[in-house]
């Protein structure tokens, strides 16, 4: 009995099944009747209960195609077909891992011995059977088979256990980013739409720039903690109706720095480019943005588009403090920021999938 630790994760099992050797699929195959007598009462008297014994070799092929057995006793003096012809038609047939042969034959000279090798027997048995020896042989051949059996099942369900651990971390790390992301709104006057639209924006406009689709979805998680440093500006500037002062302002504009030193240090990419996201969604690309003041293309692509989808989602809904601009106005004012505050081969595309945009737009207004 071949067994394995049961290596349970929780809820997923890595073994569903271990195999008893005495339920393995025992193939017989030999042209007079009574010797596939001898085997089967050999074998049944053992304790195996599966065995299927074929007079007729062809019929014994096709049964191998489409039911893999786990060891097959092979007659070599067959009418029809010799065991060397069944054994070699086996082998085109590739079943993983495929089952042993075992070869009986009255004639052990070398050279009926390389050529059963040679056209993949495993092992040998010599007529007139030893009853000992056809068992030992048998388990030995069936212990193999087994064992290889379990650990090729046990490995394609380690790479199952892989995939659906590596999707419950994805999930949990999303779900944490979407949790930041309420926790910033609530401290900021904006809205949950605004941050989930500023993402699909972002996703559409970095696909268009030719951004790979996986890069482009993590934008779309990424982009809506784009303001997640307003955590730490107080209320009274945060929250404050009137226009800030100068020293206030300075503050308000520490959130980029704040949203960076949250996220940086994370191991997750996605974080991390979340973090790069906060740090330069208000760089212009004329060098007259801040916290650094970076120019071109010195600022990182991801903060680029970002600061489009977010000025363009700014302008175009209303809050309680101010009206929705319209559409037309909007489009106008990014286009006459090209080259200033965004990147004109941002605005380009902006403007070709502006539709694309609109749409988004009214399937995620507040
Ligand atoms: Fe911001
Ligand atoms: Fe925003």
């Amino acid at each position: 009995m071949l067994e394995k630790d049961n290596v349970k994760g929780e809820g997923v099992s890595v073994i569903s099944d271990f195999y008893d050797i005495k339920e393995a699929d025992v193939m017989v195959i030999d042209d007079e009747k009574i010797n596939l007598e001898i085997i089967e009462e050999l074998l049944i008297d053992e304790g195996f209960s599966n065995i299927n014994c074929f007079i007729n070799p062809q019929k014994a092929v096709e049964h191998y195609r489409h039911t893999p057995p786990d060891l097959v006793l092979l007659d070599l003096n067959m009418p029809v077909m010799s065991g060397f012809e069944v054994s070699k038609q086996f082998q085109e047939i590739s079943h993983t891992p495929p089952p042993p042969v075992l070869v009986l034959t009255a004639l052990a000279d070398k050279a009926t011995r390389l050529k059963s090798l040679e056209s993949g027997a495993r092992d040998f048995l010599r007529k007139p059977f030893d009853d000992q020896e056809v068992i030992y042989r048998v388990r030995n051949l069936l212990e193999m088979h087994l064992a290889h059996k379990e650990n090729i099942d046990y490995s394609n369900n380690l790479e199952h256990v892989v995939e659906q651990r590596t999707q419950e971390l994805l999930d949990t790390q999303n779900e944490m980013v979407e949790s930041l992301g309420l926790a910033a709104e609530y401290r900021d006057n904006e809205t949950a739409t605004h941050t989930i639209r500023v993402g699909l924006y972002a996703q559409a406009l970095a696909k268009h720039l030719g951004v790979n689709d996986r890069e482009a979805h993590q934008l779309k998680l990424a982009a809506p903690l784009h303001d997640i440093g307003k955590i730490g500006i107080p209320d009274n500037v945060l929250l404050k109706a009137g226009k800030l002062d100068d020293e206030e302002w300075v503050l308000m504009k520490k959130h980029a720095e704040f949203g960076h030193n949250i996220l940086k240090n994370s191991k997750s990419l996605l974080l991390k480019n979340a973090g790069i996201i906060a740090l330069t969604h208000h760089e212009k690309w004329d060098g007259s943005g801040y916290p650094a003041g970076l120019k071109g293309s010195d600022i990182h692509l991801y903060g680029r588009i970002t600061a489009i989808a977010d000025v363009f989602d700014a302008l175009t809904m209303s809050r309680p403090y101010k009206k929705a601009w319209p559409i037309e106005d909007a489009i106008q004012l990014i286009n006459d920021e090209s080259g200033k505050h965004f990147d004109p081969s941002i605005v380009e595309v902006f403007n070709q999938i502006i539709d694309a945009l609109l749409k988004i737009r009214e399937d995620n207004s507040d």
